[in-house]
């Protein structure tokens, strides 16, 4: 029998959202209780885990003898590839994208795991939808590697769910903002860099063009969010794929000008790349009624409160 403990393995542990989820599970459950794991090499600076496993989340014995061996509950499964770099690798994206989360699926239908957290994205919707306002129930119809991938594997979610019960828990995240651990290969990920050039150049040439708007979240609610439809009791949730989340929408040229009131000399152009049409593929805005009504989803940052946060923090960070 396994001990009542929740004892949580986080994959891609080292990445934007792992860094600071880890730390702060690692708050609420303390760090024996937490094991963090990822390619790299353990980074004490990054993550405060009890434990940290350097694997490849494709290697699936590997894995399983992770999860055996500190007896874990609950993974946080966040290894993944973006949508830039899907492109380029394809299969691989593929792989990575979906094979481990189906052994996860497979080792909490046996029994091995209690939970799990898997993170789907806004890139699941696609062409022939309206840009605005996106709700929870449109068809789905990606465009890209990535999309093709966050949509496969939230029908693979919902299967196990419904099928064998096993408690799988996803969030469409929009583009995430921070500042503590950069992203890498997002197509969202101009509205980062962009604050990072700020502080460091003062202008900032964004691969999106100035109209394309995004939805976007800051990472504090983003950690938030995932951490709230965690602790949802189970019967509240009605979504077994992926909740809808909003967080804000912008365009680079509207988070230009939040940026020039802070740092009035800051400049901008725009050199859009490939990273375009797969914007323009997305939607501008999304509904989230769904995640508020089952989980009490709320938000504590717009786009006034995240730059100022952004440009606070950066400028510390990249003094020193
Ligand atoms: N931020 C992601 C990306 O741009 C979308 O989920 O790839």
């Amino acid at each position: 029998m396994k001990s009542q403990t929740e004892k949580i393995l986080i994959t891609g542990a080292l990445g934007q959202i792992g860094t600071e989820l880890t730390n702060r599970l690692v708050e609420i459950h303390g760090a024996e209780n937490v094991v963090a794991s990822g390619l790299d090499r353990w980074d004490k600076n990054l993550t405060t885990a009890g434990f940290y496993e350097r694997m490849d989340v494709t290697n699936t014995q590997l894995v399983r003898q992770v999860i055996k061996d500190y007896e874990i509950t609950t993974v946080y499964h966040l290894a993944s590839l973006l949508s830039g770099t899907s492109e380029k690798q394809p299969l691989f994206a593929w792989k990575l994208n979906i094979e481990p989360l189906l052994q996860f699926c497979e080792m909490a239908k046996e029994g091995l795991l209690q939970k799990i957290f898997w993170p789907s994205s806004i890139a699941v919707f696609g062409t022939g939808i309206p840009k605005e306002n996106v709700g929870q129930e449109v068809v789905l119809n990606p465009t890209t590697v990535y999309g093709i991938s966050k949509m496969a594997g939230e029908k693979w979610c919902e299967y196990y769910h419904t099928k064998f019960g096993v408690d799988v828990r996803s969030i469409r995240y929009p583009g995430l903002i921070s500042w503590k651990t950069p992203a890498g290969g997002g197509t969202t990920d101009y509205a980062v860099e962009i604050f990072y050039e700020a502080v460091e150049e003062g202008k900032y040439t964004s691969f999106i063009s100035e109209n394309t708007g995004m939805p976007m979240l800051y990472m504090n609610d983003a950690i938030k969010a995932t951490l709230d439809l965690m602790a949802a009791p189970k019967e509240n949730l009605t979504v077994h794929t992926a909740y809808n989340l909003g967080g804000m929408s912008f365009t680079p040229k509207q988070l230009a000008e939040e940026i020039k009131k802070e740092m009035p000399d800051f400049t901008i152009d725009y050199k859009p790349d490939f990273r375009q049409e797969i914007a323009d593929s997305w939607p501008a805005s999304i509904d989230d009624s769904v995640a508020k009504k089952d989980w009490g989803l709320s938000y504590d940052y717009g786009i006034t409160e995240m730059t100022e946060d952004m440009l606070k923090n950066l400028k510390i960070k990249l003094a020193k």
